[in-house]
């Protein structure tokens, strides 16, 4: 690859901390701040919450330690880690490989679009011509979206700065950049909190994500909360997306795994509902609708900092940029996922291997690819669209949320030896302590909920009508 020296080591986590804040920041993305809050409002609110709090205890835990296991154990990317477990498997991996990389094409879209929103915020502050500037926010975003050329340079943007951390490596980039980046997430949603749970009127918010309520799962209608609280437990942790198994397969082995996957899940799904109380409440104070889709992130929300007064671009700005760094944490992480499987290939034939020239020639691939979806602008410039949904970002989630994520997430309850994740979670004389929770799980509750939740989630997508 035209470099003498080329390495050897994909990388390793310098501490369990670092590790934690990489994992927690590859959870803690758009799907909580955004897709979290909205789901919850359009199935149900608290019967919802209760619903996605079962399945993560039940699944996402069970399947985020096989995932962690499966990486240590064998020390490989997701295909490679498959593959060790029997050829007939390295399907799997394939599958959990596409899935991210696909992801990325419109996670870096959304990226940018944080990005432009944060400056625009900025511009409000110092009272500049590149702020909102009192324009009404759904035609600022319409105006924006269907601005072809901004939006593509926005999304290379984003897709530029995930290329610069995943360059650095495991410890010097991706631990690094998380470990500062996360704390200061938790802090700026903390202040992002106090602001909105005081605004006058926020209680209808807190009435509307706390108060029992269970109209939603009337008839079949709890196979419908399911599928969505199902499908938003697996992105939100990035469960059957090869990031857990690659991480997994950068933690030392001194560390304890069963300890770390049950911090992950707690934390991410703490920042969903730190989300919603972010959001919720200033939308209700401000007499709004908690809507659907990019709408509520860059419309609602954005409206609901135009009302807030002078202090209002301030909140924006700080709202913005808190996205973006759930986003990029993210993105980091499906990047790596991706470059992992390239880079054991090199280790498998014995040569050496340039993760620079590996994770640019893979942030070139996106690059494309996040330029095609942000030409598409939300399915606003009249492209062609596929498989009945409304944007090009609606149909690859369709094909890697919809269909891959839990389909790999089902294959790994079924193959995952149970021996494999006992010996890596008792390593060092540690005590594997859910064990018995862990193998009724694995083996009985994951694989059926999963098959619901992929149901669920098909007749979602395509409006079939099987459940009601
Ligand atoms: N978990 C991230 C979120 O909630 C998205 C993601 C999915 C990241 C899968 C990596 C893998 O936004």
């Amino acid at each position: 690859m035209g470099h003498k020296h080329g390495e050897s080591h994909k990388g390793q986590f310098g501490s369990n901390f670092g590790f934690l804040m990489a994992a927690i920041g590859s959870a803690v993305g758009l799907g909580n701040l955004w897709g979290f809050p909205y789901k919850m409002g359009a199935n149900g609110g608290f019967a919802f919450l209760l619903l996605y709090l079962v399945l993560v205890v039940f699944v996402g835990y069970v399947i985020l330690v096989s995932e962690l296991a499966l990486g240590r154990s064998t020390g490989k990317g997701v295909i490679g880690a498959y593959r060790a477990l029997s050829e007939k498997y390295t399907f799997i991996g394939w599958m959990e490989v596409i899935a991210p990389w696909l992801i990325l094409s419109f996670y870096s879209m959304l990226g940018g679009y944080c990005i432009k929103y944060a400056i625009a915020n900025l511009g409000d502050l110092f009272g500049a011509s590149w702020g909102v500037g009192g324009m009404d926010s759904g035609e600022f975003f319409g105006a924006f979206t269907s601005d072809m050329l901004q939006t593509v340079i926005f999304s290379l943007i984003f897709v530029l700065l995930t290329v610069i951390i995943v360059v650095r490596g495991v410890s010097g980039g991706i631990e690094k950049f998380t470990t500062i980046a996360m704390p200061a997430l938790f802090v700026m949603l903390v202040i992002i909190i106090i602001r909105s749970v005081t605004l006058p009127g926020a209680s209808e918010g807190l009435a509307f994500m706390f108060k029992p309520n269970w109209e939603a799962f009337e008839g079949a209608g709890w196979i419908r909360v399911l599928a969505v609280a199902g499908g938003q437990m697996f992105f939100s942790l990035s469960l059957g997306m090869s990031i857990m198994v690659t991480y997994g397969s950068y933690l030392p082995k001194e560390q304890n795994l069963e300890r770390s996957a049950l911090v992950i899940p707690f934390a991410d799904t703490l920042v969903a509902i730190m989300a919603g109380l972010a959001t919720m409440p200033a939308v209700f104070a401000m007499g709004l609708k908690p809507g659907a889709g990019p709408g509520l992130l860059f419309v609602t929300l954005q409206t609901v900092f135009d009302s807030m007064g002078a202090v209002g671009p301030f909140f924006g700005f700080l709202m913005y940029a808190l996205v973006f760094i759930a986003a990029i944490t993210s993105s980091i992480s499906l990047l790596e996922g991706t470059v992992a499987v390239v880079m054991d290939r090199y280790i498998e034939k014995g040569k050496k291997f340039n993760r620079k020239t590996i994770t640019t020639l893979m942030g070139l691939s996106i690059a494309v690819t996040a330029s095609l979806v942000s030409l598409d602008g939300l399915g606003a410039n009249g492209f062609p669209q596929f498989f009945g949904q409304g944007c090009w970002l609606d149909a690859i989630d369709l094909i890697a949320e919809g269909i891959l994520m839990p389909l790999g997430a089902c294959y790994m309850a079924i193959v995952i030896p149970t021996s494999l994740v006992d010996n890596e979670a008792t390593l060092n004389g540690a005590q594997f302590k859910t064990k018995k929770f862990y193998d009724f799980c694995i083996k009985f509750i994951a694989p059926i909920m999963m098959v619901l939740v992929l149901l669920g989630q098909m007749d979602g997508f395509f409006g079939l009508g099987m459940f009601g």
